[in-house]
């Protein structure tokens, strides 16, 4: 049997007593959903984002609607060889999926037929680098420093491996989770695995920016794919380890948010926690979404109209080369036998060197930040996202020398 062929046992083949195997290949070709109907537009879950190139897709790609965080333990067995044929293995079953194409051993084969924009990109905890490559971690894959403001909780945190897993359809990111889940069998085990949401794609126009679950624009001070801002802050460059060069550092943080504690603050006060308008994201000092904030402006009575506390002038640094690119994704889990949810922010953000610009601005919002009543992180996890490769290749070969 060819790893492409696929054991059919059941259906109506089990009624002949028989088993059947057939190709995967023609069983997708069979189930494709080709045919739509006239004068009516493409579907999107047809849409395919590319996995090959220089950088891993799922950074710089538009965000999709749903993702799912998976982090990994290895097991303490896996060696450099047992790395290497993991990542081989993963990064061939991501390259089909994300193409719309049955992963090898694909088990249910017409699930993958919907790529929707699915993307997977992988990141290596420090624990992944030191069994390959113990001379090449980069300084700052490691625990984030303690915050004042953490209340983390080892259930969300950590591991060896990040498999990110987006797409516009949510059956699309399942059946990929489990695929690429079904791959590290052997090499580990999960760690935490994490689902998030942002609006369905069509629910609004391409680029609108995200609302978190507080109500609140989220997003809109951000680098810009394909600027050469990102390009500098987001992408390591030379002074990175080789095998991390065209990659960047990915920091993951469940922020729980106190939503029965946010309905009792009144929207004025809501708006200043933040600096910004609820109805449409405008600074308070402005108009329109991404009006330039005024931080000098005073109220009538001659406090800042941006107060100190609030956590745009908070976030905000000097220091062009302290940026982030975030990309966060809602998460809201209803909790039984209470009337509450538990529900926050998958706070995800992308950057060259995590040390230099993730550190400084949560240093900041921790000393400070109207924000932290409502919102703390349990959860937290640094990952070193390797650059993309091409085809017949796999992510993070670089490390191999
Ligand atoms: C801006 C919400 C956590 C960094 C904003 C804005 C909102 C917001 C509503 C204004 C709109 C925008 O520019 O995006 C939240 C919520 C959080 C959270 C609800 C927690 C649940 C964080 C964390 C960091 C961060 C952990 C980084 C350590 C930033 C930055 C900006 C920002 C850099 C842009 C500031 C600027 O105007 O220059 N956030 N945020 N945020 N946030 Fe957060």
């Amino acid at each position: 049997l060819s790893r492409r062929g696929l054991l059919l046992g059941g259906g109506a083949a089990a009624g002949a007593g028989a088993a059947l195997l057939i190709g995967a290949d023609a069983l997708v070709r069979a189930a494709r959903p080709d045919a739509t109907p006239e004068g009516e537009p493409a579907p999107h879950g047809r849409d395919v984002v590319p996995f090959h190139g220089p950088h891993q897709a799922g950074i710089h790609t538009p965000p999709q609607a749903h993702a799912k965080f998976v982090s990994v333990d290895l097991a303490k067995e896996v060696d450099a060889e047992g790395v290497r044929r993991l990542l081989v293995l993963l990064s061939d079953d991501a390259a089909r999926l994300t193409q719309g194409e049955a992963a090898l051993a694909d088990s249910e084969p017409e699930l993958a037929l919907v790529p929707a924009r699915l993307t997977v990109t992988f990141g290596f905890g420090r624990g992944l680098v030191e069994r390959v490559a113990p001379d090449a971690v980069p300084s700052w894959l490691r625990p984030l420093p303690d915050f004042a403001t953490d209340r983390l909780r080892s259930e969300w945190s950590g591991g060896d491996l990040l498999v990110q897993v987006c797409a516009d359809d949510p059956v699309t990111v399942a059946h990929c989770a489990r695929m690429l889940t079904k791959d590290v069998r052997a090499f580990g085990t999960v760690r935490w695995a994490q689902d998030g949401f942002r609006r369905a794609r069509g629910s609004e126009a391409a680029g609108t920016t995200m609302r978190n679950l507080m109500g609140q624009v989220d997003g809109t001070v951000n680098l810009e794919p394909g600027t050469e801002d990102f390009d500098r802050l987001v992408w390591a460059g030379a002074d990175a380890p080789a095998w991390l060069r065209g990659g960047t550092g990915v920091v993951v943080r469940r922020i729980a948010m106190d939503l029965e504690g946010w309905d009792r603050l009144d929207r004025p006060g809501r708006e200043e926690a933040v600096g910004r308008r609820l109805s449409d994201g405008a600074p308070l000092t402005g108009e329109r979404e991404h009006d330039e904030p005024d931080f000098a402006a005073l109220t009538p009575l001659g406090f800042p109209r941006i107060a100190e506390y609030a956590h745009i002038r908070r976030a905000r640094t000097e220091n062009p080369d302290e940026r982030i690119f975030r990309r966060a994704y809602n998460y809201d889990v209803p909790v039984a036998g209470t009337a509450g949810h538990d529900a926050g922010l998958l706070f995800v953000s992308y950057q060259a060197d995590v040390e230099r610009q993730f550190v400084p601005i949560q240093r900041r919002l921790d000393e400070l930040d109207l924000l932290n009543e409502w919102v703390s992180p349990i959860g937290s996890a640094v990952f070193a996202v390797p650059p993309g490769c091409e085809e017949g290749g796999f992510v993070g070969e670089g490390l191999f020398g």
